[in-house]
């Protein structure tokens, strides 16, 4: 199996202080991880980390072959209110394939109709001459979702892609990513872990430090062991008939 990239005894934070310590990790082609753990546990901190927006302060990053920024697609975690940037929902869909371009090249009409098309399958075709601050939290989710995506990243990072989606756009959601992990490995950070079982590989549970479950079924034991246990997952009451009890 191709390794997208590895993480050994990895430390990283801010200021003197680490979030992560000791981290050891190996990201598989194609896996499809969903990454859960309490808040300020240290998940966007990973994500960081494998944007080499942050260095590590000890350890290695390994990238596997052929993954670097060009290669990564990433969602932000977005909270609503930070969005007034003057940009239309087409421009910021764009945006995501200005690493492969070089300064003052514009858009080919064939890119312009991919990002049409992307936005259109994500259910925001009126949408593409808005500006961003006249969108919902959950629309801007799915613009962002179509920039990660748009230049047919290897590996996709997803900060919490679902907080904002709706129950009517939900299923169309996990079928997107769903198509796409047969295309590029995804990891995805999540506080609903009853939904995302259903859809992710793997876990990695996030709290300091890192532990990998290699299968989407988890029980509250595991959890517990990795030092995530269920009650610190914030996000509403956890459905616990997806999570296999022993
Ligand atoms: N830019 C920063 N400067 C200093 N400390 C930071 C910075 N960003 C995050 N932290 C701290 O690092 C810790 C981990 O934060 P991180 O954002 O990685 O958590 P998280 O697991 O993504 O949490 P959440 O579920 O709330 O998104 C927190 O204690 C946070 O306060
Ligand atoms: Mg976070």
């Amino acid at each position: 199996m191709t390794v997208i990239l590895e993480m050994r005894s990895l430390s990283a934070g801010y200021g003197t202080r680490n979030v992560l310590d000791n981290v050891n990790f190996k990201v598989f082609e194609n896996d499809f991880i969903g990454v859960i753990g309490p808040n300020g546990g240290g998940k966007t901190t990973l994500l960081k980390v494998i944007l080499g927006v942050l260095k590590p302060t000890g350890g290695e990053l390994i990238m596997g072959d052929g993954i670097d920024k060009s290669t990564i697609g990433y969602l932000p975690q977005i909270s609503t209110g930070d969005n007034s940037f003057p940009l239309s929902v087409l421009d910021v869909v764009l945006s995501g394939l200005m690493i492969h371009k070089s300064p003052g090249t514009r858009f080919s009409a064939d890119e312009k109709r991919r990002a049409g098309d992307l936005l259109e399958e994500l259910g925001l075709k009126e949408y593409s001459r808005s500006q961003l601050k006249e969108l919902s939290g959950g629309q801007l989710q799915r613009v962002f979702l179509a920039r990660a995506i748009i230049g047919n990243p290897r590996l996709l990072l997803l900060d919490e892609p679902g907080s904002f989606v709706d129950t009517a756009f939900e299923k169309s959601f996990h079928d997107k990513l769903k198509e796409l992990n047969g295309k590029m490995t995804i990891l995805m950070v999540s506080h609903d872990i009853g939904t995302i079982s259903a859809h992710v590989k793997s876990f990695a549970c996030v709290n300091g430090s890192l532990h990998y479950h290699p299968s989407s079924e988890i029980t509250n034991e595991q959890l517990r062991a990795y030092r995530c246990p269920i009650q610190l997952i914030t996000h509403g009451e956890v459905p616990h008939t997806v999570l296999k009890n022993h």
